[in-house]
């Protein structure tokens, strides 16, 4: 017979509150975070990690506005309180206790590795926060801390989520038991990467440097209009297959964009469009992404502007995922051997 435990189907990811919401963060996450939601298949949770958004320096005043905003571009988005946990990390203690005990596992050779806090760092990685070295034991802490099986998430996560597997793994191997799932990392659809529209070679991404390398889920129709329009591109027309978009990486996220919005892969996109210039392309995918994004950033203003009720929804699922954490925390206590929880 098998010993191996089974695990409740259960999702868990998580936004950074730093900056605004992208059209990277919603193609990337937060669209395939509702399409989880709406399967059915498994139990979902969803948070916004305002204790990783820390570990570089966050205006406290901003910081605040924006772990809202990103409740708020959950909702907007179609996460519904009622079918799925909706909270902020810092409200769950729970996190911050496992996520120590994680840290004690991780091995420094395994954080050096750590290609993020390599770019976010910088040269001057002697002047980052601990808490920025640290920031993947804390988000296996995050995950491992609801035995989450499935973890959706943009491709520049993958190997956080797979030293989350190493954490578990090593945790379980240590204390000889199977308590902590190996958790699959789930990077699928056509824009698991939306790269800069000014830059095909770089990520979209918050904090870039310049507001029209991105999109941002609360910009308006005509700024979503001239951005596509002055998004870099090449002199070709679009190809007839996808191979024939290699070494075209500005071209292929855009045709990458249109494919997430619409809902559509990448090859049923070109097939519409082979031959197509830019001048016919361009405007089409900026009224795709106006339909779309239009009524979500309507709906985020409007929950903006009811800050105590963004608050009351963060609280109640806050309260559900203490629910679950707690009993995993104090058993990880116990194996551990620590006295009292
Ligand atoms: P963050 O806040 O940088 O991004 C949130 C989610 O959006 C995805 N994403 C993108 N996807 C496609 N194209 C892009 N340009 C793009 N930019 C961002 C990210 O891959 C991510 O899925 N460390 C995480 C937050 C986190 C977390 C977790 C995630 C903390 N704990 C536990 C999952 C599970 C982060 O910084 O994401």
């Amino acid at each position: 017979m098998s010993e191996e435990p089974s695990f409740t189907p259960r999702v868990f990811s998580g936004i950074k509150p730093s900056g605004g919401l992208t059209l990277g963060n919603y193609l990337g996450a937060i669209k395939r975070f509702v399409d989880w939601q709406e399967a059915g298949t498994h139990e979902t949770i969803y948070c916004v990690v305002d204790l990783h958004a820390i570990t570089v320096w966050q205006d406290p005043a901003v910081l605040h506005s924006a772990t809202r905003e990103v409740a708020a571009g959950y909702l907007a988005s179609g996460i519904d309180p009622t079918k799925s946990i909706l909270f902020n990390q810092s409200q769950v203690s729970a996190h911050t206790e496992l996520g120590w005990i994680f840290s004690c596992v991780a091995r420094m050779g395994w954080m050096n590795r750590m290609t993020q806090f390599k770019d976010k760092a910088g040269e001057n990685a002697e002047k980052a926060s601990l808490g920025l070295y640290a920031y993947p034991a804390l988000m296996a802490s995050d995950i491992l801390l609801y035995h989450a099986t499935h973890v959706p998430v943009g491709e520049d996560q993958k190997q956080h989520v797979e030293l989350t597997r190493d954490i578990a793994q090593k945790f379980n191997h240590d204390f000889k038991v199977a308590f902590f799932p190996e958790t699959e990392p789930v990077i699928e659809g056509p824009a698991t990467r939306v790269m800069n529209l000014r830059d095909g070679t770089k990520k979209m991404s918050k904090s870039g440097e310049s507001d029209m390398e991105r999109i941002n889920m609360t910009d308006d129709a005509d700024t979503i209009a001239k951005k596509f329009k002055k998004a870099k591109t090449d002199p070709e027309p679009l190809p007839e297959s996808m191979e024939d978009l290699a070494g075209r990486p500005e071209a292929k996220n855009l045709v990458d964009i249109y494919a997430g919005l619409s809902g559509r892969t990448d090859e049923e996109v070109i097939a519409e469009y082979a031959g197509a210039g830019w001048g016919r392309f361009k405007p089409a995918l900026a009224d795709l992404a106006v339909e779309k994004l239009g009524p979500i950033s309507t709906e985020m203003k409007r929950l903006m502007a009811d800050p105590a009720e963004i608050d009351r929804i963060l609280a109640h699922g806050a309260d559900q995922a203490r629910e679950i954490a707690e009993p995993i925390l104090s058993e990880t206590f116990r194996i551990v051997g620590l006295v009292g929880r």
